[in-house]
């Protein structure tokens, strides 16, 4: 076999400018005036992934940020894999928390910071290189690749199942490979098995029809902020539960193989406290840490809005409150019916006197991999090759709602290998990609797709 690191190591500095260039592009994909920003980033994935041996990659619009597609499918008795990614990024306020600018790429003891390092242009990035490198060292590809790289992830992959279906037969394939999650160390490479679902809501509680002297009306007429705090509170309960009507009916229990599994990682709460910078840990109660994170489902405030927040004090009674709410999903919640229970229950909260409105935002399905597929052998020994360890098996709080999605259009698995580390600062500020992991990603990504031609065929 080729000897990948060395070509790797010889052609790094050059991977290192083009990934800050990808970075500097603010590719933020929920706010309308980067719309420009979001279709000139779509226009560089296209262009480097024909400089990496992707002829024809196109930029196709959805009705929203538009998709990459590449393909190069020229052994016709070979498998296919489809790599799935996305180039779109979390907006990056508040700016002033950061350390360098977020769309300034910035190397500081061996992190690339910027927005969009790890979620997910990095590792994009890393797996245009590992093809760019089978190739630059004389290595075959095995497989017919298959690339989706879409603009609208970090806002619910809106278009994406459409876009699936509308293709289906041409993004047919044996495996889906998506590198958007993360690993528990440099030194323990991790292959992701379950991720949450998600169900995002907004609540809205209307009152008087304009704001009022908190003096003269304050005590007659219902608060909406009172009655939108009260609504919150009750929607959990003493013990960390969601007060959603059958909202654990469908939770799958944890089983003991699964508790054992769990025993055996690495994991020490101490340190995720301290990582978070938390004065003490929480949640549901009879649960461990990682239990909560992977194996039960949340129910969330993600921002709240009502009155006068201004410097100093003003005596009002606001006439509207504003609360964004999300729940993570575990399998076998089913997202539709979770969201219906949820505003039954949020009405039969909402005291008299108020109005109240939910808006349903995105959504999706949790997902757990079938780890007996042949892919998770082939993806275990690249890893190996590439980190010196065999990877552990790990579940992720986050979602990637459109996971679900991929396996029943193409009745594919989907294999989830990522290299985001704790305290990576995705979606906050200062975000960055450890720059070791990079390198050895790219080795190990390579040697994968030699192996997945054997596996899958
Ligand atoms: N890359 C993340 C998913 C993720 C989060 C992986 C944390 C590993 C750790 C992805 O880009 C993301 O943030 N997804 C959103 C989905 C939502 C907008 C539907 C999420 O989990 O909040
Ligand atoms: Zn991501």
């Amino acid at each position: 076999m080729p000897d990948f690191s060395a070509w790797i190591d010889r052609e790094l500095p050059r991977f290192h400018d083009e990934l800050e260039a990808f970075l500097r592009i603010p590719s933020i994909s929920t706010d309308p005036e980067h719309a420009g920003d979001v279709r000139a980033c779509a226009e560089w994935v296209a262009e480097h992934l024909e400089a990496a041996g992707i002829p024809g990659a196109e930029v196709i619009e959805t009705g929203g940020h538009p998709i990459v597609l590449g393909e190069r499918t020229h052994a016709e008795d070979a498998p296919t894999v489809l790599v799935y990614g996305h180039y779109d990024v979390q907006p990056s306020e508040p700016d002033e928390l950061w350390s360098s600018p977020p769309f300034e790429p910035a190397v500081r003891d061996g992190r690339l910071y910027a927005r969009g390092a790890v979620d997910d242009k990095g590792q994009v990035h890393m797996h245009i290189k590992a093809l760019e490198t089978r190739l630059g060292s004389g290595a075959d590809v095995p497989v017919n690749l298959k690339l989706v790289i879409e603009g609208e992830e970090e806002v619910g992959s809106r278009h994406l199942n459409a876009f699936l279906g509308d293709h289906a037969e041409r993004l047919a394939c044996d495996a889906v490979l998506i590198s958007d999650t993360g690993m528990f160390s440099p030194e323990l490479p991790c292959i992701t098995t379950g991720l949450r679902g998600i169900v995002y809501t907004e609540i809205n509680v209307f009152g008087p029809s304009s704001d009022l002297h908190s003096g003269t009306y304050g005590g007659a007429v219902v608060n909406p902020a009172n009655a939108l705090a009260a609504i919150l509170a009750g929607l959990r309960d003493q013990q960390g539960r969601a007060t959603v009507p059958g909202y654990y009916d469908a939770v799958r229990p944890i089983t003991a193989r699964e508790r054992a599994d769990l025993e055996r990682l690495p994991m020490d709460e101490e340190t995720l406290r301290a990582g978070v910078g938390a004065p003490a840990l929480g949640g549901e109660a009879g649960f461990s840490a990682l239990e909560r994170l992977w194996y039960r489902p949340t129910l969330d405030v993600n921002g709240m809005l009502s009155g006068f927040t201004g410097e100093g004090s003003k005596t009002v009674l606001p006439s509207r409150a504003m609360a964004k709410v999300s729940m993570r999903l575990v399998p076998d919640q089913d997202p539709a019916q979770v969201i219906e229970a949820f505003e039954a229950r949020v009405r039969e909260l909402a005291p008299e006197g108020v109005r109240v409105e939910i808006k349903r935002s995105h959504g999706g399905a949790p997902w757990v991999a079938d780890t007996d597929h042949p892919v998770f052998e082939a993806a275990g020994a690249a890893l190996e090759s590439g980190f010196g360890t065999p990877p552990a098996f790990v579940r992720e709080g986050g979602s990637i709602p459109i996971v679900q999605a991929f396996e029943e259009t193409f009745g594919a698995p989907a294999l989830l290998i990522g290299f985001a580390l704790p305290g990576c600062n995705m979606h906050a500020p200062n975000e960055w990609i450890d720059l070791e992991v990079y390198r050895k990603g790219i080795g190990a990504l390579a040697d994968l797709y030699g192996r997945l031609g054997n596996r899958l065929g």
